[in-house]
């Protein structure tokens, strides 16, 4: 029996994250200071598949640099070029020569499923469908693609319903076998103008082929907005044991689960957990709240941080209030004007979000 692979999508636009994605892909930001794309590629090893293909894009420089030969996991992969982010089938489709007619996991790169895949994995060589998604029960099915079952296997998927059937919210990973190519490349482009998943299924579920449900109950999240970003941090710091590496000096507390990396200096400063400050960062006369990753060489000085993402070399200074739900991009600054007059300076890039009091 052939092994299964692993198809990662990490192209798109990821539009709902800019000014972040103008200059960085999404799958890369970090949550608990490791990169989205990494939880995605650990739960498939996890799994026991170790043949990883990874759609890119426009960003494919900085995921190749990022994942390397995937030689750290274990892992083979294979970078697959998507000139234009046509949708997931079209991932699908150009991935063939890839996959070739091997069964196979479909994994969205910007996805962080708590538990893993195992489960799943284990079911789909179990019974041998033809496909099986990953379902969640959703309190607000119509923001998602929603799946009707009967009998245990899906009869419908509706994208972003007005009157969903069911709560069942696709979650994004799939598992196919090789007749998904049949169905991708029968499908038309949606009126946005993409090849959507969801028809390809619906294809495969009209021609005869079987499509069964899998439901989690554990936590997931697709991260391409802000808010669930900044939710994915919160629940994936939860999982890190206390560790402090770095230097702590004797003005300062550091208080439950909190990881300090090694080179990092915390100074008259408290940190409350769940935190982590990542290696080099330079904590002073300041105090970090729960739910916040400090990235690398991060400097922040007489300020409060909470339920935040600081990403590598930002720094912040002198705020005066505290600052929360933030999302601070790599070497960016934010820090109290001074000089006359008094008054907000800001260079911000496009689509950027700023609140002040
Ligand atoms: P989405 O989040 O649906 O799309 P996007 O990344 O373009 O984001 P936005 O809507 O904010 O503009 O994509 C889900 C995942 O699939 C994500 O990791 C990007 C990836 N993807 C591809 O690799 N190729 C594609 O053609 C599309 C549409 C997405």
């Amino acid at each position: 029996m052939a092994k299964m692979k692993a198809l990662i999508l990490s192209g798109g636009k990821g539009t709902r994250l800019r000014p972040i994605t103008f200059t960085s892909a999404k799958q890369l930001i970090p949550v608990a200071n490791k990169p989205i794309l990494f939880y995605g590629i650990e739960a498939i090893v996890s799994a026991g598949i170790s043949d990883i293909g990874i759609i890119v894009g426009e960003t494919h420089e900085e995921i190749k640099a990022a994942v390397g030969s995937g030689k750290k996991w274990g892992a083979k992969v294979t970078y697959i070029y998507q000139e234009e982010p046509l949708g997931l089938a079209h991932a699908v489709k150009i991935a063939e020569p890839f996959l070739k007619d091997s069964r196979f996991v479909m994994y969205l790169g910007d996805n962080i499923i708590k538990d893993g895949i195992n489960a799943l994995a284990r079911e789909f060589e179990k019974n041998r469908p033809n496909s099986q998604i990953l379902l969640a029960h959703v309190p607000n099915p119509s923001q998602f693609g929603v799946a009707e079952l009967k009998s245990g296997r899906i009869v419908c998927l509706e994208e972003k319903p007005k009157k969903p059937r069911s709560d069942l919210a696709l979650v994004g990973v799939y598992m196919f076998d090789s007749s998904i190519f049949r169905a991708v490349n029968a499908i038309k482009p949606s009126r946005r103008n993409e090849y959507e998943i969801t028809d390809a299924i619906s294809w495969l579920i009209d021609n005869g082929y079987t499509v069964e449900p899998h439901i989690i109950e554990g936590w997931w999240k697709d991260t391409g907005k802000l808010e669930d970003l900044l939710e994915a941090n919160r629940i994936m710091l939860e999982i890190y044991e206390r560790e402090v590496k770095g230097k702590v000096d004797r003005y300062s507390s550091v208080e439950g689960r909190v990881v300090v990396d090694k080179g990092a200096r915390i100074i008259g400063s408290v940190v409350r957990g769940p935190a982590i400050v990542g290696s080099g960062a330079v904590i002073r006369d300041s105090y970090i709240g729960p739910f916040t990753s400090i990235g690398r060489r991060v400097e922040i000085t007489n300020s409060e941080v909470e339920h935040s993402i600081v990403l590598d070399d930002a720094q912040i200074e002198n705020l005066g209030r505290r600052m929360e739900g933030s999302l601070i991009g790599k070497n960016a600054k934010v820090k109290k004007s001074d000089g006359l007059p008094a008054a907000y300076r800001f260079m911000l890039g496009d689509n950027s979000e700023v609140g002040v009091l």
